[in-house]
């Protein structure tokens, strides 16, 4: 028995969770039309906030849908309902009042939605639950914004049937509620969609194969095996070829083994291909399945092991935000790709010539190398720093004997300033750690040495100094000048990389 693909009870949830997404965009949109028509500042400060977060909690219900792995769309009978209630949004008829009710009404639904969703992926299986934890954050946001609307709906149901003031303890009381709420639900409190960088991502995606291997190993049930070989199918290889377009990519200047990764993550789709021909009750099948997991957990303890220190030291946390971002776009333009094992072998077969050690395309072996001698030269600069302050600062006398010249009447300065190079050799070792920050200290290098350089050319020149001492002067010089090079050609790279990301996208998607 071939397993189909789409077979599959979670995309009852993946509907629910589509209908969220759709909910949430009317919810914004509600947020922006009350915030232009409420006159009270205090009211329209507290609508603005709940908009900030409604915002980021669709962020945050896009990430879920990608992580949960079943791409799905909304009911069309809920589409029209959202649409009828939009109407009603922009009708001039309904009282301010009526509108806030409306949408008090709809963030219940939202609230309870997405209480329910978290109920059945209890029901449904640990991998669901893993992959739904951000929505927690949803959850309580939303109860929080009931509670919030409560009070306004108060406050203006009062002025609109007595012309009066509702009492002044209003708001505390409002406060107080959410206080309450926050205790109940802030042990669930994940964190926000802003915060997950790549790492988080592709952790989710990690635990959650580790569940789905424990999930199909732990049951006899034929259904329940299909339904999770099916979901570690899909999430395994989905994650593998998004992984390789924007993760591998971006680190293959950082990491020579780069192809030995890629060569796993291909030898791991080509294992569950032929676990995917066998039947589920098949006597072997459980120990392929144990055979895959060992495969998959080992490629993943490499990657976590050497690939996560160098998105961390090499990319800004704006570069693994981004990151992310590209991350959750490429794993949702192929959940929605329909052909998917087709498409499997056609980027597996050519992601095996695209990252073969030998063919591997000239930018990024440029690149690769580029950025190990620029490391070298930042360590090797240290170290020359070091070692001249070491030499002049205890062979001082003896040098100036060898050179036959006079000897120095106050040695605290020579200490003063070697005790300084020391110094920035040290800034320099950590550039050269992480050569994509602390471009301020290479700046600072490049003012420094050519100082130097500059003040022992004038003591050479006007016969006051010995030419030895001016080859420190034209090492800093030279280091000064490649300083400058590196700091051009670093922001070239990134303008490069830009339009090599573009022009990726572009190839993409003319292919999917
Ligand atoms: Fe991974
Ligand atoms: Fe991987």
């Amino acid at each position: 028995m071939v397993m189909t693909l789409d077979d599959t009870s979670r995309s009852a949830i993946a509907t629910q969770l589509s209908d969220m997404r759709s909910l949430q965009q009317l919810l914004i949109f509600n947020d922006q039309c009350l915030i232009n028509l409420v006159n009270d500042d205090e009211i329209r400060q507290r609508l603005l906030k709940m908009l900030e977060d409604d915002q980021k909690n669709l962020g945050i219900l896009e990430t879920v849908i990608v992580q949960s792995g079943i791409e799905s769309k909304p009911k069309s009978s809920v589409q029209q309902q959202l649409q009828e209630l939009q109407a009603q949004m922009q009708e001039p008829k309904l009282s301010v009042f009526e509108k806030v009710f409306q949408h008090e009404l709809l963030k219940h639904r939202q609230t309870m939605t997405g209480l329910t969703i978290h109920k059945a992926a209890q029901l449904v299986g640990a991998d669901i639950e893993a992959a739904i934890v951000p929505l927690h954050t949803v959850n309580f946001e939303n109860r929080a914004h009931q509670e919030q609307l409560k009070g306004i709906l108060e406050i203006l149901g009062v002025r609109e049937l007595t012309g009066q003031e509702p009492d002044q303890g209003l708001w505390a009381r409002v406060e107080d509620a959410i206080a309450a709420l926050t205790g109940v639900a802030g042990s669930v409190i994940t964190r926000t969609d802003d915060e997950m960088s790549i790492r988080d991502l592709l952790l989710m995606d990690h635990t959650k194969a580790d569940i789905l291997f424990a999930e199909i190993l732990a049951t006899d049930d034929p259904e329940k095996i299909q339904e999770c070989f099916v979901q570690l199918y899909k999430d395994v290889s989905i994650h593998g070829l998004a992984e390789e377009q924007i993760v591998y990519h971006a680190a293959s200047p950082y990491y020579r083994a780069m192809p030995d990764i890629v060569e796993q993550t291909d030898e791991a789709i080509d294992m569950l291909d032929e676990v995917r021909s066998l039947d589920v009750r098949d006597p072997d099948f459980k120990a392929k399945v144990k055979q895959v997991r060992q495969a998959v957990r080992d490629h993943i303890n490499q990657e976590e092991k050497d690939i996560f220190p160098i998105l961390k030291h090499n990319f800004s946390p704006e570069q693994q935000k981004q990151m992310a971002t590209d991350f959750k776009a490429a794993k949702s333009k192929l959940q929605a790709h329909e052909q998917l094992p087709y498409l499997l072998q056609q980027t597996s077969d050519r992601n095996h010539h695209q990252w073969e050690a030998g063919s591997m395309n000239d930018a990024t072996n440029n690149a690769m190398n580029n950025a190990m001698a620029w490391k070298r030269m930042f360590r090797v600069k240290a170290v020359i720093n070091w070692i001249e302050a070491i030499v002049f600062l205890f062979a001082d006398s003896w040098i100036r004997n060898a050179l036959n010249t006079v000897p120095l009447m106050n040695p605290e300065y020579n200490q003063l300033f070697y005790g300084f190079v020391i110094v920035i050799g040290i800034g320099y070792w950590w550039v050269g750690r992480d050569i994509s920050q602390n471009h301020d200290i290479v700046r600072l290098g490049i003012i420094g040495q050519s100082s130097v350089f500059a003040i022992l050319a004038y003591h050479t020149l006007l016969g006051k100094l010995h030419p030895f001492y001016l080859l420190s002067g034209v090492i800093d010089l030279t280091f000064a000048i490649l300083f400058i090079v590196f700091l051009s050609t670093y922001h070239d790279r990134d303008k490069t990389a830009q339009f090599q990301g573009n022009e990726f996208d572009r190839e993409s998607s003319a292919r999917y």
